[in-house]
């Protein structure tokens, strides 16, 4: 499976945290930046990196950060075909994939600790959609929506 990483300054060391987990677990990984803590840079252009990544189909999932995983959840979700979830446990991770079809994780550089973020990251990848029941249904109404609707 692949997998995009991308955030924010305020999301940095978590990305970098979790790409390096994900690595040794034996996925694929493609980081879209941001490449230093350092430099203040806008949540906005990494969010949609990621988010285009995943759209194009050049990564299965997607797993972004900023400080608090809202502006960079919001700015992804703003892409087509994307469906962010903004996790702060595990249970939202496995529901986000298992009803939500989630194909990205946002998670909060200072909301969360590095430990609690590899759980929710591991929630989040064994879990896959439940097809065909109920939740479909709601999927494919997410997908409908249009600007505006
Ligand atoms: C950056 O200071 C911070 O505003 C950003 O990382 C994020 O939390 C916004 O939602």
């Amino acid at each position: 499976m692949n997998l995009v990483f991308g955030s924010d300054h305020a999301g940095y060391d978590l990305k970098q945290h979790l790409l390096q987990y994900a690595q040794s677990k034996g996925y694929t990984c493609l980081d879209v930046g941001t490449e230093t803590a350092a430099d203040a840079c806008s949540y906005v252009d990494y969010g949609v990196k990621a988010a285009q990544v995943v759209h194009k189909g050049e990564a299965d999932l997607g797993i972004i950060a900023c400080g608090t995983g809202i502006g960079i959840s919001i700015a992804a979700n703003k892409s087509p075909g994307i469906r962010c979830a903004l996790c702060t446990n595990e249970y939202m991770a496995r529901m986000a994939r298992q009803h939500n079809n989630a194909n990205m994780l946002a998670l909060g550089g200072r909301v969360i600790g590095f430990r609690l973020a590899e759980s929710i990251l591991d929630a989040f990848l064994a879990q896959s959609f439940e097809t065909g029941g109920r939740h479909q249904k709601r999927v494919d109404e997410l997908n409908r929506l249009q600007p505006g609707d």
